[in-house]
């Protein structure tokens, strides 16, 4: 399921989109910046600020999460299964450590949402369809990010 390559991306990256459904079929995407690998078949992300997609996912659990490298153009694609772990069940008490590196804003996790994998993909710009190199890659777009902000 999830590559050494996907664990590595996702682990350095941790922000991936959310996209969910409601009941009339419309789509929600938004951000979480908390994912965390359990194993090779399971991700899961803290929710503190989430009531759309939990609305969502308590109707159909279905999400796609998509994570992307923004240095190496390159990104993992991930279809799966949600199941919410409510505060303070037991398994809630026995994940929330993995949370530790967000520090001070543990407190405000409210919930867990464990994502089973059904199918995950590698993803890449077009630019590697032409020829693209992924170091040159991370060195244009680190040049660009630090313009913008410098
Ligand atoms: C960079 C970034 C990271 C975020 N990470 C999280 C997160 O890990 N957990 C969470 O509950 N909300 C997170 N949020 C906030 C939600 O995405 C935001 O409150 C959003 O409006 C909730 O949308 P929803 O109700 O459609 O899920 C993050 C937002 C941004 C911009």
């Amino acid at each position: 399921m999830l590559t050494k390559n996907m664990k590595k991306l996702i682990s350095q990256h941790t922000l991936g989109f959310v996209a969910s459904v409601n009941d009339s079929g419309q789509p929600n995407l938004s951000p979480k910046g908390t994912f965390v690998i359990v194993d090779d078949k399971h991700l899961m992300f803290s929710e503190i600020r989430s009531p759309n997609t939990i609305k969502n996912i308590q109707i159909n659990p279905q999400v796609e999460v998509n994570f992307v490298d923004p240095f190496k153009r390159k990104g993992v694609r991930i279809k799966g299964i949600c199941r919410i772990i409510e505060k303070p069940d037991a398994e809630f008490e026995r994940l929330f450590d993995e949370f530790e590196q967000w520090g001070e804003l543990t407190r405000l996790i409210r919930r867990i949402v464990m994502i089973d994998i059904i199918d995950a993909k590698e993803i890449s710009s077009p630019i590697y369809d032409i020829g693209a190199d992924e170091n040159e890659m991370v060195s244009v777009w680190s040049e660009k990010y630090r313009q913008m902000y410098e």
